[in-house]
C-alpha cells in the first residue's frame, strides 16, 4: 500500500511528555466470571487474546470521570497545575454526551479554565491521532502545556451476549502531559496518521445518534481486523523510524494499542524486536480502545526507567480503519 497517498505527517521535536497517569475502575471482571454467562473458557480467552481480566466502570461512573482521574495523576507527575493547561484533547469513542464534548466535561472537573478542549474520535487509534493533533497545534499556535487523554467506557457498547467480542474489551483511561520546550532533538520527533473508510464494516457499532438514536453495540470481523492491525501498525512504525533515521531495533519501547497479545507478538516479531522492547499490559485491562496506549505506557514505566535519549514509539489501528504511529525521544 502506498503510505504517502493518504496520510498527514509532522517532522519537528520539542514537545516532551513530562507526566503520565492512568486510571482503571475498581470493579474487576475475570475470564471465569464471564464464562458463567457466556459459552467461553478462561483458557480460550488467555490463549487467543492474552487477556485475564478487565475493569468495568460503576453505574454513574462516566468516561469523563475516568479521564479526569488519569489526568490528575499525569498532572501530579508533571508537577503542572490544571490552570497551566492550554489544550485538552480527549480521544474517545464512548463520550459522556453527544455534546458537549467529553473534553469540556473534563475541563470542568479539573478546573482547567484556560484550556481549549476538544474530542478526537479515531476509535482504538484515537490516542495516536490526539497526540498528532496536539503536537501540531502546539507547534503552530504556540500552546505550552497540553493534556492528551485516552478514555473509554467500552462496556457500554459491548454486546454482553456475544462471546466473540464481550471477552475483549474493558474500561479505563490514560493521560500524558506535554510541554513545549526548545530541545528540538527530544519529545515527539515525528508522527503519522492515516485513514481508509472502505473498511468501516469490519469494526463498527450498529447504532449512533443520527441513525438509531442509541449508541449501539460493537461488531467486529476479528480475523480481518487482526491482519490489518499487524500490517498497518508495522508499516507506520517503520515509516516513523525511517524518517528519524533509526531502525525499529533501536527502539527502547514499542507501545502498541493493547488489543490482543498475539497481535503484539506478531508486530514485535515482524519488526525484529526482543520481548523486552514490546510493552504488553493487555492481560491486566483487556482492550480499552483509545485508553490502551497511555495505560500501557504507565504500566511500562513501573518496570522500565526511561533514560534521556531513549526512543519510544506508540502505534495503533482502530475502526475506520484509522491508524498511525508517534515516535518520541525521551
Ligand atoms: O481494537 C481494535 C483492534 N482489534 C483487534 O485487533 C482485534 C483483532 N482480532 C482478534 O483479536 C481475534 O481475531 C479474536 C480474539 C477476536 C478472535 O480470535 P481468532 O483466533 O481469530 O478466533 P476466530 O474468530 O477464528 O474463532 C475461532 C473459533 C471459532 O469457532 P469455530 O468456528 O472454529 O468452531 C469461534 O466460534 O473460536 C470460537 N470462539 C470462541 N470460543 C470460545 C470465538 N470466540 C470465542 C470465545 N470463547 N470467546
Amino acid at each position: 500500500m502506498n503510505h504517502t497517498a493518504h496520510e498527514a505527517t509532522m517532522l519537528m521535536g520539542g514537545n516532551r511528555i513530562i507526566g503520565v497517569g492512568s486510571y482503571l475502575p475498581k470493579r474487576r471482571v475475570s475470564n471465569e466470571m464471564l464464562a458463567q454467562t457466556l459459552d467461553t473458557t478462561d483458557e480460550w480467552i488467555r490463549e487467543r487474546t492474552g487477556i485475564t481480566q478487565r475493569h468495568i466502570a460503576a453505574e454513574g461512573e462516566y468516561t469523563s470521570h475516568l479521564a479526569a482521574a488519569a489526568a490528575q495523576a499525569a498532572l501530579a507527575e508533571a508537577e503542572v497545575e490544571a490552570h497551566e493547561i492550554d489544550l485538552i484533547i480527549i480521544a474517545t469513542a464512548t463520550p459522556d454526551t453527544s455534546f458537549p464534548s467529553t473534553a469540556t466535561h473534563v475541563q470542568k472537573l479539573l478546573g482547567a479554565s484556560r484550556a481549549v478542549a476538544m474530542d478526537v474520535n479515531a476509535a482504538c487509534a484515537g490516542f495516536v491521532y490526539a497526540l498528532h493533533v496536539a503536537n501540531a497545534l502546539m507547534h503552530h499556535i504556540g500552546y505550552r502545556h497540553a493534556l492528551v487523554i485516552g478514555a473509554e467506557t467500552m462496556s457500554r457498547v459491548t454486546d454482553w451476549n456475544d462471546r466473540r467480542t464481550a471477552i475483549l474489551f474493558g474500561d479505563g483511561a490514560g493521560a500524558c502531559v506535554l510541554r513545549a520546550t526548545n530541545e528540538r532533538t527530544r519529545g515527539i520527533l515525528t508522527s503519522t496518521i492515516a485513514s481508509d473508510g472502505t473498511y468501516t464494516d469490519l469494526l463498527h457499532t450498529d447504532g449512533g445518534v443520527s441513525t438509531t438514536q442509541t449508541a449501539g453495540v460493537l461488531f467486529m470481523e476479528g480475523k480481518e481486523v487482526f491482519r490489518h492491525a499487524v500490517e498497518k501498525m508495522c508499516q507506520s512504525v517503520e515509516l516513523c523510524c525511517a524518517r528519524a533515521g533509526i531502525t525499529p531495533k533501536e527502539l527502547r519501547l514499542l507501545v502498541p494499542h493493547q488489543a490482543n497479545a498475539r497481535i503484539l507478538a506478531a508486530c514485535a516479531k515482524r519488526l525484529g524486536l526482543q520481548d523486552h522492547q514490546c510493552v504488553m499490559s493487555v492481560e491486566h485491562h483487556a482492550n480499552t480502545s483509545a485508553a490502551s496506549i497511555p495505560l500501557a505506557l504507565d504500566f511500562a514505566k513501573k518496570n522500565v526507567i526511561l533514560e534521556q535519549g531513549d526512543y519510544v514509539i506508540f502505534t495503533a489501528l482502530g475502526a475506520g480503519f484509522t491508524w498511525g504511529s508517534c515516535l518520541v525521544r525521551w
